[in-house]
């Protein structure tokens, strides 16, 4: 009696401390990345419908770069984040949420869960027949925070042009100011890692895939083209 109870103690205890150990072993294998929230529904990222033509934005931006942004790049972050969303039970509600939980996400997620944000929304700040400077509220509001349009424009501009390897430059608003910064790869200001914060009012895409066909290394005559077609209109409503 005394030996089978001393192996049925044993073996209970082989079992709890099995249990133990081999719950964060399982969790780890199907979720290395795993990210929870209250939500149940998962998050599907989706592209936007291209708001012009691929040729809509020439000369500025080459209808083949359009098309190839559009139906390649971005479709294939569209692909890659919802396939990682699934993989790894990712179960954030929405967009904002995602990227305030960027820092626990895996780099599959992060990226082209950016990847496909970014995008959607460097399209629709862009239109034919646009750029120019900005009037009305959101001219007031970059005089107020650059002194003049010129000034926003060369600051941008070297934001852009100094991002070393692929990025995006940014106009965000934080608080009552406009910010110029930029993030690497697919990084943008909602994401908690950001070191650039705020809400996104202006995108540039300056990752060679963006310009390379029509100007090959020259990001500075892309740059100088791009704000022919800036649609401040889209701009001046984020603002609001
Ligand atoms: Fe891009």
């Amino acid at each position: 009696m005394k030996t089978s109870r001393r192996n049925f103690i044993e073996s209970s205890l082989k079992s709890a401390v099995l249990a133990t150990i081999g719950t964060p072993l399982i969790m780890k294998s199907t979720s290395a990345y795993a990210s929870h929230s209250i939500n149940t529904a998962a998050l599907q990222f989706s592209q936007v419908k291209l708001p012009y033509a691929y040729n809509a934005l020439e000369p500025n931006i080459d209808a083949m770069t359009m098309e190839i942004h559009y139906t390649k790049h971005h479709a294939a972050y569209v692909k890659n984040v919802n396939e990682a969303i699934a993989a790894e039970n990712i179960s954030f509600g929405s967009e904002k949420d995602f990227f305030a939980n960027a820092s626990k996400l895996s780099p599959k997620a992060k990226n082209n869960g950016g990847g496909v944000w970014n995008h959607n929304f460097f399209w629709e700040v862009m239109a034919p027949s646009a750029g120019g400077a900005p009037t009305g509220k959101i001219a007031d509001a970059i005089n107020g925070s650059f002194t003049s349009f010129d000034k926003f424009k060369e600051q941008f501009t070297t934001a852009a042009m100094g991002r070393f390897g692929s990025g995006w430059a940014w106009l965000v608003k934080d608080g009552d100011k406009l910010k110029i910064g930029s993030t690497p790869n697919q990084d943008n200001p909602l994401m908690d890692n950001s070191d650039l914060k705020g809400t996104p009012l202006l995108a540039l895409d300056v990752w060679e895939h963006a310009y390379y066909l029509k100007y090959q290394n020259k990001r500075n005559e892309y740059v100088a083209n791009w704000w022919n077609v800036v649609n401040w209109n889209e701009v001046a409503k984020r603002l609001a």
